[in-house]
């Protein structure tokens, strides 16, 4: 089977991007990044995607905080189709996915999130973890669907919550568990070892 063709769409700093990229050069996943895009010129994966001389593409400026406007969502949808992308990868992305996107790439969307699904979603998840002082955090890669994250969990990792933790490093030892996580579940539907509803590329 050829590899899987990836979008990467971020909001953010870009370090599961970067994670990724480097996982899929040093582990040989049969998979290549080809298309990332971000809601905000400034996000700083649009940088990281730079120094790798990846095609880049930002949105439209949205009247919205979190979602796009549908228009927004068909020009993306647009793009990723032209770029021939397999998966579409959610690697903090701060807005919802709603339709055309959702309908267009439903089956083939993943999204990383901070938190031990289905426990915590939504905004600051590690945050409300320390908040509800529980023992153990974690992160979750699960599909997209149309309930803001609470998709089919694909793979979770767990990492502990230590007396004294900031939220600042409970998100950094978080980070370090998305950091492998992702590129995991990456492999396993690459190679098909994790089942697809539909695989793009049969
Ligand atoms: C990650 O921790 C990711 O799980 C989270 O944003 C961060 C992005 O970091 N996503 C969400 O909270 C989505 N609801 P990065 O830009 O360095 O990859």
């Amino acid at each position: 089977m050829r590899g899987l063709r990836l979008g990467v769409l971020g909001s953010g700093q870009g370090s599961n991007f970067v994670a990724l990229a480097k996982a899929i050069e040093r582990d040989r996943i049969p998979a290549e990044i080809v298309w990332v895009g971000s809601d905000r010129a400034e996000a700083k994966i649009l940088e990281h995607a730079k120094k790798l001389n990846l095609p880049r593409v930002v949105c439209r400026k949205s009247n919205f905080r979190t979602k796009l406007e549908p228009e927004i969502e068909e020009e993306l949808a647009l793009a990723l189709e032209k770029a021939r992308v397999d998966l579409l990868v959610l690697a903090g992305y701060m807005r919802v996915v709603k339709d055309p996107l959702l309908r267009k790439f439903e089956g083939r969307m993943i999204n990383i999130h901070p938190s031990l699904l289905p426990a915590f979603p939504g905004l600051r998840a590690w945050e409300q973890a320390r908040m509800a002082g529980v023992k153990e955090a974690g992160c979750t890669v699960h599909w997209v669907n149309s309930q803001v994250d609470g998709g089919e969990i694909l793979r979770q990792e767990t990492v502990p919550v230590l007396a004294g933790d900031s939220a600042e490093s409970l998100h950094g030892r978080i980070q370090e568990a998305e950091h492998r996580c992702l590129p995991q579940v990456v492999r396993g539907l690459a190679e098909g070892k994790i089942p697809w509803s539909e695989d793009p590329r049969k």
